[in-house]
């Protein structure tokens, strides 16, 4: 199959281009950023890099054109970026996405739509099932034009499917972590925690530390995105792939204090004070997973234990950033 991966080389991407490569596939990754998580890759017969933008129509509707498959995985995907950057979060992570499905439901190609836990937003009623209500706090609040534009972005594919027979696939993403994240010190939570701890300063926990995540190992959840993409009843249906275990952002440092052998001392630092007042907390996230269960018999198996010790151990063979 010729795939298209957009955010190809990002942190989900880079490892989608490498399993859909070692099944035999042509793999084109469309990126803004440099080819660093898929530098391995390059110079493989069937992979190609494109450096570029999903906002850019003309190379979207070439690249489309010529695929069997998409995978939707380009996105401003971190908190301190879409609240700091709003226009630029709706452009990419809404407009690109409109775009992509109008040219997928033109010639029938199927869409797997990377969504996000976060379209639950702080429904108290965890864990979610992929029906379960949606409770959204106000527009005016920054936090919340990603979730907005991640179910947006749903919403069409559903409506694209009605009105214009495009075949789809929803993955919705609970806290993916594993090596290759973001850049030691930046983005999301364990990286942010691992270039503390590897170099021995006070771990950030943001509030009181209680909110709980859900954290779902890498290679596991690049099996469940596969398992879904790639089976015919799981067309036109949406899926939570995670973690079932509930772990507060407490507990994370202290796992990762634990397995990586690290010294720093835990600090609780105020919301406010780290992204200012366009922010609010989500304070539970669990997925329910029954369903990929049942269609696919995917689950994870990753202990959080296990897969922080490879995480860690990455991190710190590597400690020099990750340029991208
Ligand atoms: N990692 C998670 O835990 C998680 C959770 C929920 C949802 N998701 C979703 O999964 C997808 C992949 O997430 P990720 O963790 O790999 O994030 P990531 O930031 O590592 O990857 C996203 C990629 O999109 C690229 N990108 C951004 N703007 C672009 C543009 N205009 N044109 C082309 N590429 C562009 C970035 O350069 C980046 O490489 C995203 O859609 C994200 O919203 C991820």
């Amino acid at each position: 199959m010729r795939i298209l991966i957009t955010g190809g080389a990002g942190f989900l991407g880079s490892y989608l281009c490498e399993s859909l490569i070692r099944d035999g596939n042509e793999v084109t990754a469309l990126d803004l950023a440099g080819p660093e998580r898929v530098k391995d890759l390059l110079g493989h017969k069937k992979f190609t890099f494109i450096q570029g933008s999903v906002l850019d129509k003309k190379l979207l509707k070439e690249e489309v054109g010529k695929s069997d498959l998409i995978f939707h995985f380009a996105a401003i995907a971190n908190p301190q970026t879409y609240v700091l950057k709003p226009l630029t979060t709706l452009e990419i992570d809404l407009r690109a996405t409109l775009d992509i499905l109008e040219l997928a439901a033109a010639k029938s190609i199927k869409v797997v739509f990377a969504s996000t836990s976060e379209i639950y937003g702080r429904n108290p009623n965890v864990p979610w099932k992929e029906d379960d209500e949606r409770v959204l706090g106000s527009t005016k609040i920054n936090r919340w034009c990603y979730a907005t534009a991640k179910a947006a972005g749903e919403h069409y594919c559903y409506a694209y499917r009605q009105q214009k027979g495009l075949p789809f696939v929803i993955v919705r993403f609970f806290n993916v972590y594993g090596p290759r994240e973001d850049d030691p010190g930046t983005g999301r939570v364990i990286p942010i925690f691992l270039k503390q701890f590897l170099t021995k300063e006070k771990i950030s926990v943001h509030g009181d530390g209680k909110q709980t995540r859900s954290f779902a190992y890498i290679d596991d959840v690049t099996k469940g995105i596969l398992a879904v993409s790639l089976s015919k009843k799981a067309e036109y249906m949406s899926f939570n792939i995670g973690s079932k275990r509930e772990t507060t952002i407490l507990e994370l440092a202290q796992i990762m204090k634990k397995m990586g052998r690290f010294e720093s001392e835990i600090a609780f630092i105020p919301h406010v004070e780290v992204f200012g007042e366009s922010y609010e907390d989500i304070p539970r996230r669990v997925p329910n997973v029954d369903r990929i269960k049942e269609i696919t018999g995917w689950k994870a198996t990753t202990s959080l234990e296990e897969g922080l010790k490879i995480t860690i151990d990455y991190y710190r063979k590597r400690p020099e950033t990750i340029k991208v």
